[in-house]
């Protein structure tokens, strides 16, 4: 991945999951990084097992939903490398409920700043580096962004919401040559089942999950790593997902049946 050597890349969402798989992949190929979440002990021990492999990545705490700590985000990432090249736009949160138990319905907002607006916040701040050096935002969206999820109706509206608004800025962006890179992850093995909000907004803590038949985090990484150093535009993790995408302009029917059952089963 020639392509990577010496990019500075910031990787929202990195001390858990696909975020942090991301950044352990990314560091070995010589990119510089930023790593930032909320959970700064969870950060610090990524910085540490990266430092103990030789790299110096820069840390961050700051929460996507609160516009002034995205501005101060990317500017402590230029300040620390002189400049930033790609933006990963990762970090995410999930819910569990259906749409009529829902008691809290602050959870539907909070959906839509931690996984829409969080990322257009932080890409508003970065684009004028990003076009200084035509680099590449990368958002992690979601098959969910595809096609409805039963129980995940406000998760699904914001992973819809996210695809529109970067499928609007990439048209927007062709000109200064900022590539914008989609990816869609189906199930993963990672926190994001156990923190998902149930109807009272409070951490599932339990979920439903068949792991033999999900990604790791560390596979779902690996596949984003190439996809990313192409500056490729639009990336879904399974054949399923790929499948279903075109299915479902001639079965619609069809797709509901597999999103639901998908759900019921935790693959
Ligand atoms: N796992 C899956 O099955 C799956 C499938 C499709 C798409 N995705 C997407 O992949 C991305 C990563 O998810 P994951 O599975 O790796 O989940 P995860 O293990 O729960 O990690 C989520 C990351 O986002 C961070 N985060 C959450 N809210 C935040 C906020 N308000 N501000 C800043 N950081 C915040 C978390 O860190 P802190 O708590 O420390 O802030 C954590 O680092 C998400 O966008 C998710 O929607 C996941």
């Amino acid at each position: 991945m020639a392509g990577l050597t010496d990019k500075v890349i910031l990787i929202t969402g990195a001390s858990e999951g696909i975020g942090r798989a991301l950044a352990l992949a990314l560091a070995p190929l010589g990119c510089k990084l930023v790593l930032s979440a909320r959970n700064e002990s969870r950060l610090l021990s990524l910085a540490h097992e990266l430092a103990s492999q030789g790299h110096d990545p820069c840390v961050f705490v700051a929460d996507v939903t609160n516009r002034f700590q995205c501005q101060q985000l990317i500017d402590t990432s230029i300040e620390h490398f002189g400049r930033l090249d790609i933006l990963v736009n990762n970090a995410g949160m999930s819910m569990c409920s259906k749409f009529d138990d829902l008691i809290e319905l602050d959870i539907l907002e909070l959906m839509m700043k931690v996984n829409y607006l969080g990322p257009a916040y932080l890409t508003h701040a970065a684009l004028p580096e990003l076009k200084k050096n035509q680099g590449q935002v990368v958002i992690v969206a979601s098959v969910a962004g595809l096609t409805g999820v039963p129980s995940r109706s406000g998760y699904a509206a914001s992973k819809h919401a996210v695809i529109g608004f970067f499928d609007s800025l990439r048209i927007e962006l062709v000109e200064d040559n900022v590539a914008v890179t989609t990816i869609c992850p189906d199930f993963v093995v990672s926190e994001i089942h156990k923190r998902a909000l149930d109807s009272h907004g409070r951490p599932l803590g339990d979920a439903t999950v068949q792991e033999s038949k999900r990604l790791t985090a560390e596979e779902c990484a690996k596949m984003m790593v190439p996809v990313i150093s192409s500056r490729g535009r639009f990336f879904i993790t399974s054949m399923r997902g790929r499948l279903g995408r075109l299915l479902k302009l001639f079965a619609p029917r069809l797709i509901d049946k597999i999103a639901r059952s998908a759900v019921a089963s935790g693959h």
